[in-house]
């Protein structure tokens, strides 16, 4: 959410500050912003509400400079709007700032800075942060103690830049719970929150810490605290290929990762299937068998398709290891008071490791003494270290705000969890190489679904014609159909109902109408022939019926059906729902829809 890119070196600024925020843009799109400085001295700089396109053509031909910053943003404070976008500057324009994060005491440092005489020229929490940092460098503090002193004032979250016109020999970095990276280059500096603003130029990085602050030249950089003391770091060697960030020959990243979803779930099961024992290894989880035998209940934490996916990890745990499971967003645990027990394992998921809602019920489960394990894509992100171990994704960089390879990969990782609990709990050997089989089989099985993906963009067209839809699975299907609703309304803007299959005649039959298709979820397991009669209810009250099953079921039930490989009931789920993202995707694109960054979301939901 908003996104962050700096740079100090030989080059040019401006390009490449272009560069970055065009491959940070898909985590913040209302509008964008940057300051370069030049040798002489004096700022530069050009905001626009809009996209990172619209900036790029507002900038007029002589916007030179070596050393510069840039900011792709998603409004929390202020509406959409030149004056809000960032850099933001203070009133001798001599200071320039971005900022991702939210400034909890901004109004109070407003009333102060305002008090003192500060006129301020946007509605933004941020824009205290250059005001404050001003009063400090005019007194003639150096550049990084005056943003170390003015951050002492500040309650909130921050990753920012920092760029001083009478100082232009360096950029300063700060972060507090919202990630900021360094990139390493050959007599040159890149500052991010994001390494995929990077790795086109480098592949040694250096990740802040919180609470970390960091002055960054064209031959190097220094990192410090917020009491100043010089810390150590050593730089890292990002894993994944410039080409990850690219669309790679697709329309757009969305179908990109779609596809890209057979070799994620490889990666995820690299090594990590045992055919001695039937069993999983998982080498990050910090528990031994001995303190895994003694949880008796299992919480998993996530927000929006990462909370889905928790949903069927919780039927994955439950089933195999046979330890009550539950999922519960994030987003409302956090506020409610939850009882944390001794003997229960919390488990977060997020694709991103930054989602504040999800950090925010970590840190309150730990602050309370609770276990937690983390299921991540991101390495080292701010969720990963918060938690005592946990299971790395490793589903590779995932650049559309909706999210599909991180969803699957996390389900597996989730099959992996729970056959690991469960062979050293009751699963038998029979039953873990039952498992271990259908695992492997996934990536061909995706496959085989991915190559249906013309009917399914041909049903999508068909469907998308219609203002809603309602999704319905049972048990096992119910996780699949609240994603598939999900997905279909964040992408296609088509609103989308998800009801379990066995309430719908308590309520939500009375919508079922021509109008209002029904996509339903209709595994070939104990359940079929309930979710056939229900399929007869929707049917007896004129309802258009598209099924996502293992079979083609009577025509008198369904309009249509897709049908899947049949995997193990367990791992059935997570192969219903690769047509239902397809589905959302061309609905999408029949529709003309901005199908990589949907109007009013961003990636990374960083605020709360
Ligand atoms: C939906 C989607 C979001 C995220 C949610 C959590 O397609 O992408 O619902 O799943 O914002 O994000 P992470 O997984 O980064 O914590």
């Amino acid at each position: 959410m908003c996104g962050i890119v700096a740079y100090i070196g030989p080059k040019d600024a401006a390009p490449i500050l272009l560069e970055g925020l065009q491959r940070l843009e898909y985590r913040g799109y209302d509008s964008a912003g940057v300051a370069v400085c030049g040798r002489g001295g004096g700022l530069k700089v050009r905001k626009t509400k809009g996209r990172v396109a619209d900036l790029a053509e507002a900038l007029p031909a002589r916007f030179k400079g070596s050393v510069g910053i840039g900011h792709t943003r998603w409004a929390t404070h202020g509406e959409p709007s030149d004056a809000n976008a960032h850099p933001h500057l203070d009133g001798s324009q001599r200071i320039a700032v971005v900022h991702n994060g939210i400034i909890e005491n901004a109004d109070e440092l407003r009333a102060r800075l305002t008090a003192d005489g500060v006129a301020f020229a946007s509605e933004t929490d941020s824009e205290v942060l250059a005001h404050l940092i001003a009063a400090h460098v005019a007194e003639g503090t150096e550049l990084e103690d005056a943003v170390r002193q003015a951050l002492t004032h500040v309650v909130g979250t921050y990753g920012i830049a920092v760029l001083d016109a009478e100082q232009p020999d360096r950029i300063v970095a700060a972060r507090n719970g919202s990630p900021i990276v360094l990139g390493i280059g050959e007599k040159e500096m890149f500052a991010a929150s994001d390494v995929a603003a990077l790795v086109r130029y480098t592949r040694q990085v250096v990740h802040l810490d919180d609470g970390e602050l960091a002055t960054v030249r064209a031959d190097g950089f220094r990192t410090f605290t917020e009491d100043a003391r010089t810390t150590a770091k050593e730089p890292s060697t990002v894993d994944w290929e410039f080409g990850s960030y690219d669309t790679g020959g697709h329309e757009h990243y969305l179908v990109k990762e779609i596809h890209e979803q057979p070799a994620a779930v490889e990666r995820t099961l690299r090594g990590r299937l045992d055919d001695r024992f039937h069993t999983a290894h998982l080498g990050g989880l910090n528990l031994d068998a001995r303190e895994l035998r003694e949880i008796r209940r299992v919480k998993i934490l996530g927000c929006g398709s990462a909370y889905y996916a928790g949903e069927m990890g919780a039927q994955l745990v439950e089933e195999l290891a046979r330890i009550p499971a539950h999922a519960e967003p994030a987003s409302e645990f956090r506020y409610r008071n939850p009882v944390i027990e001794a003997d229960t394992l919390y488990i977060a998921v997020s694709q991103s490791g930054e989602t504040y809602d999800t950090l925010a019920a970590v840190q309150e489960v730990k602050r309370k003494g609770g276990r937690v394990l983390g299921v991540v894509n991101t390495v080292g992100s701010a969720i990963a270290r918060a938690c005592d171990g946990g299971v790395y994704l490793h589903a590779g960089p995932e650049i559309s705000v909706a999210s599909t390879k991180a969803f699957t990969s996390t389900v597996v990782a989730f099959a992996l969890l729970a056959l690991h609990f469960g062979r050293i709990h009751d699963l038998s050997p029979a039953e873990g190489r039952r498992i271990c089989a259908g695992l492997k089989a996934l990536p061909d099985q995706i496959r085989e679904i991915l190559a249906q993906e013309q009917r399914i963009a041909e049903l999508a067209a068909e469907y998308a014609k219609h203002d809603g839809m309602m999704f319905i699975g049972r048990v096992r299907g119910w996780p699949v159909a609240r994603e598939g609703a999900q997905k279909l309304k964040e992408v296609s803007y088509v609103h989308a109902e998800a009801y379990p299959a066995s309430e719908l005649k308590h309520g939500p039959l009375a919508l079922i109408s021509p109008e209002l298709p029904t996509v339903a979820v209709v595994p070939d397991d104990e359940l079929l022939d309930k979710n056939l009669t229900t399929l007869g209810e929707i049917r007896a009250r004129s309802g258009r019926v598209l099924t996502v099953g293992h079979r083609v079921p009577d025509a008198r039930l369904a309009d249509h059906a897709i049908t899947v490989p049949k995997n193990e009931p367990e791992l059935d789920p997570l192969l219903l729902s690769i047509p239902l993202q397809l589905l959302a995707y061309h609905a999408a694109v029949a529709l003309e829809r901005d199908v990589d960054k949907p109007r009013n979301l961003a990636k990374s939901v960083t605020v709360e």
